[in-house]
């Protein structure tokens, strides 16, 4: 499947910070010392960060696809359209890691603006690419990370795309796949996909971090890929 930069109607461009990666994901800095896939990457400043840590970090997402100018345009828009969709719903969030709404809102323009400034430095670093499909060779990346797309829209995202983009995110990973967060929209069951990897033979867990934004959204699913 082609990647198609119009059809993201909908999804909001985040812009989440490599503080927020390193706490949604519990990431020690050993995780961070091999190759990693951030997909998808949206307008996060991960990938920059990461490649600045040491880490070997190649972003994946379909509105890569976009010329790269209007794109950082497009980052910053996201980020005010996402700061207003937060300050309206302030009551479902846990404010302790950003402090307030304004705090949050610097945190993601700053995210946004690193995104912005290695997009133009290092384009190979972000790959155009849509779930369920990676351009990648199986096993490319010692860790696979995913921040709010699957589970997230899973009002729009059947239980099918989920188990197909699991899937071809394990087959991508050497050592695991971390997925954040488990907050289901649209009512499609955990348990139920859960069960689809066991029959594919992908061992499973879910673990709690120390993070949570989305209230009751404080668990990552990992999946492990040594096996
Ligand atoms: C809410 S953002 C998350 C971005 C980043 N992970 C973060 O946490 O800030 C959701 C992203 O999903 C991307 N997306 C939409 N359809 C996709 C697909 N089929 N495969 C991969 N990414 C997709 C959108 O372009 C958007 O950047």
């Amino acid at each position: 499947m082609q990647p198609d930069p119009d059809n993201v109607g909908g999804y909001l461009i985040s812009a989440r910070s490599f503080d927020e990666y390193r706490a949604m994901f519990a990431l020690a800095d050993s995780d961070l010392s091999g190759s990693v896939l951030d997909c998808p990457g949206g307008a996060s400043s991960f990938t920059a960060c990461a490649n600045q840590a040491g880490a070997s970090a190649i972003a994946a997402d379909p509105v890569y696809a976009r010329p790269r100018r209007s794109l950082a345009a497009l980052a910053t828009a996201e980020v005010e359209r996402g700061s207003a969709h937060t300050v309206a719903g302030a009551d479902r969030y846990v404010w302790d890691f950003y402090g307030d709404p304004g705090g949050h809102a610097r945190v993601r323009s700053a995210s946004a603006e690193a995104f912005s400034r290695d997009l133009i430095a290092h384009p190979a670093r972000y790959v155009p690419a849509s779930l369920p499909t990676l351009p990648f060779p199986s096993g490319q990346f010692d860790l696979v990370l995913s921040s709010h797309f699957l589970f997230t829209y899973a009002d729009r995202l059947d239980l099918e795309f989920h188990r197909a983009a699991l899937r071809e995110l394990h087959r991508v990973a050497r050592r695991e796949v971390r997925v954040f967060p488990l907050l289901e929209q649209g009512g499609r069951p955990v348990p139920e996909l859960l069960s689809g990897l066991a029959a594919f033979g992908i061992p499973h867990r879910i673990q709690r971090v120390g993070y949570e934004f989305q209230r009751g959204g404080n668990e990552m699913l990992v999946l492990d890929a040594t096996q």
